[in-house]
Order: C-alpha cells, then sequence, then structure tokens
C-alpha cells in the first residue's frame, strides 16, 4: 500500500499521503456522555494534552493548499493519557472514502500512477473511475474548507465501544467546529494563495484557540461497518466525547512532525477497530513513518 501511494505521488521521503500539514497543541476535556458508550479511562479524568496535525490530502510536500488534490484535507490528533498510552484519532472532511476497501483504495492509487502525461485516453485513472460511480462521486463533491478551523472531519472507519456494563455500540468519529463550517466556491479557491490554509491557521491561532467538538455516531440496524464508502444516516444519535482547544503551534515545527506517529485503529479498554480498513492502516502506517525518519 505504501509503495502503490508513492506510485500515486512519488516517494519524497515524507509521509505517503498527507504530506503537507501543520500542527497545534492544546488540550482535551472529556465530556460526562462518554461514559455512557466507552469504559476508556480518558474520558473518566481531566484535561489531558494534546497534539494535532491538520493536512492536505495528498501526497505531495509542496502542494498548493488550493489544489484539487487538498481534498480531503485531515485532521489528526493525539491524546497524552496520564498512563503513557497514546489515543489517536484519525479524520478527513469527506463524510465517507474514495473505496469500500484498503484492497480497491490500492488499485486506484496504481491507476493514477500509471495515468501521467502522454498516457492515451482513456488513461487507467479514467477507466477506473468511470466503471465506479461511487468514486466518481466521491471525486466530484468534494469540498475545499475556507479554513481547517471551519471544517467537519469524518473519522469513517467504525470502532466497536463498550461501556462498563460491558454494552456495545458500532461508531464513527465526528469532529465538528465550534467557528462554524465554511466552504470556498471554486472561484474563491481559485483565488486564495498556495498556503491560505496554514497562513489563515498562524493567524487565528494567535487570536484565539481554534475548538473542536468531538462526537461519536452511533450505528443504526442495517448501518455496515465494514464499507467506509457509505455514510450512515444524519439521523444517527451522536454522543459527545468531549472538547478539543489547541491553542499553540509546537515549539520545533519540522522535528515534532517528523516523529509524530498517529495510529487510528489501536485498540484501547472499551474501543476497538471494527472496520477491516482501519486495521489495515494501522499497519501501513507505521511504514511510511519508518521511511520518512
Ligand atoms: C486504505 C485506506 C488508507 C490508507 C492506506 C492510508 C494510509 C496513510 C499513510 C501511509 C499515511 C502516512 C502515515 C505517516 O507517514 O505517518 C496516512 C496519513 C493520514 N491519513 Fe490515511 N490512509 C487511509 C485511509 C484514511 C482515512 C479513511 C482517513 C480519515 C478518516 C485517513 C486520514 C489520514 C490522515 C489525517 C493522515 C495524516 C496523519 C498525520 O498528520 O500525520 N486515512 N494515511
Amino acid at each position: 500500500m505504501v509503495n502503490a501511494l508513492h506510485t500515486a505521488f512519488g516517494d519524497h521521503h515524507a509521509r505517503a499521503v498527507h504530506t503537507k500539514g501543520v500542527m497545534l497543541e492544546g488540550t482535551f476535556n472529556p465530556a460526562p456522555e462518554a461514559r455512557t458508550v466507552t469504559k476508556e479511562p480518558i474520558f473518566a479524568g481531566d484535561s489531558l494534552p494534546v497534539i494535532a496535525r491538520f493536512s492536505l490530502f495528498a501526497g505531495v510536500p509542496d502542494l498548493p493548499d488550493n489544489a484539487d488534490g487538498a481534498s480531503p484535507a485531515g485532521f489528526a490528533v493525539k491524546i497524552k493519557a496520564p498512563d503513557g498510552d497514546d489515543f489517536d484519532i484519525e479524520c478527513n472532511q469527506h463524510n465517507g472514502f474514495i473505496t469500500a476497501t484498503f484492497d480497491e483504495f490500492a488499485a486506484f492509487l496504481r491507476a493514477v500512477g500509471a495515468s501521467g502525461p502522454g498516457v492515451p485516453h482513456p488513461t487507467p485513472v479514467e477507466t477506473f473511475v468511470g466503471s465506479r460511480p461511487g468514486v466518481k462521486a466521491f471525486l466530484d463533491s468534494r469540498t475545499y474548507p475556507a479554513s481547517y478551523a471551519q471544517a467537519t472531519y469524518f473519522g469513517i472507519n467504525a470502532l466497536k465501544f463498550t461501556n462498563a456494563r460491558g454494552e456495545s455500540v458500532y461508531v464513527r468519529y465526528r469532529m465538528v467546529p465550534r467557528a462554524k463550517e465554511h466552504y470556498l466556491t471554486p472561484a474563491e479557491r481559485k483565488a486564495q494563495s498556495g498556503s491560505y490554509l496554514q497562513d489563515e491557521l498562524a493567524q487565528r491561532v494567535a487570536k484565539e484557540p481554534v475548538v473542536f467538538d468531538w462526537y461519536v455516531q452511533i450505528a443504526g440496524k442495517g448501518d455496515k461497518v465494514e464499507d467506509p464508502s457509505i455514510p450512515w444516516p444524519d439521523s444517527r444519535k451522536l454522543v459527545k466525547l468531549g472538547t478539543f482547544t489547541l491553542s499553540r503551534p509546537p515549539a520545533d515545527p519540522e522535528t515534532a512532525q517528523r516523529q509524530l506517529l498517529f495510529l487510528p485503529g489501536q485498540p484501547h479498554p472499551g474501543v476497538e477497530a471494527a472496520d477491516p480498513m482501519l486495521i489495515m492502516r494501522n499497519t501501513a502506517y507505521p511504514i511510511s513513518f519508518g521511511q520518512r525518519q
């Protein structure tokens, strides 16, 4: 998979995807309702330190923030638990993944890689997209935020949460911005600079913290746990897990970005991966991390 990402984007000795990003530090405050759905200890105590990274989608280090490949943008957060455990969350700002499975995503990336300049039409990626209406709908419906702080971000891959009474539910994460959603029209996006997202975030956080409320969406009857390309209905219940307050950049952003590894499928008490894609992602991320050291 990591090689397939390099085939599509090039190997830049950096993150294989979501390569250009910006970090903030802050705190996490748990919400009392979280304990109704999980027994994980981070929801039972006081506020905890966090480190977060916002990123453009594509695996290209110098990608302009207003390029097509910037969306869906990513938002990843690491909560540092008192016992030394890391609780990692990774989301992006499209409700649903481009493909249903890990292998189909690899096939898409290889098709992108085989469709460079001079390749006759239909190119492999045109054939791939043309034969899959879901992939085309995903690509055509991407949105571009005015600010990293003004998009809703989705966890997409389902987890199984278990509370202290032993009751389990299937969930997907959702990060809701206190600054409200704001997406650009195509003309507005074109008029932005190639660094508008990172510049805006730096200016914003110098004045006030960036705040997100973290929820889980609870699966209902018939909702698929193992197909991240299908969003669950909006009518499904949301339970608040807590709030992130991000207030400052790290002291040494370059070193911090290199040393940062998120493991989104890592099990915790009362929290385990349910979507097989999440388990596979958990094995791919350390490979990319190792290659970029
Ligand atoms: C088959 C599916 C996927 C694969 C193979 C994959 C693979 C990767 C890899 C290799 C990295 C770079 C890791 C590193 O060098 O530290 C990465 C980063 C990232 N991925 Fe995924 N990913 C997948 C799906 C997803 C999904 C569904 C989401 C969102 C829900 C997501 C969000 C992110 C984010 C936000 C980052 C940047 C992390 C950071 O800031 O360090 N990915 N992904």
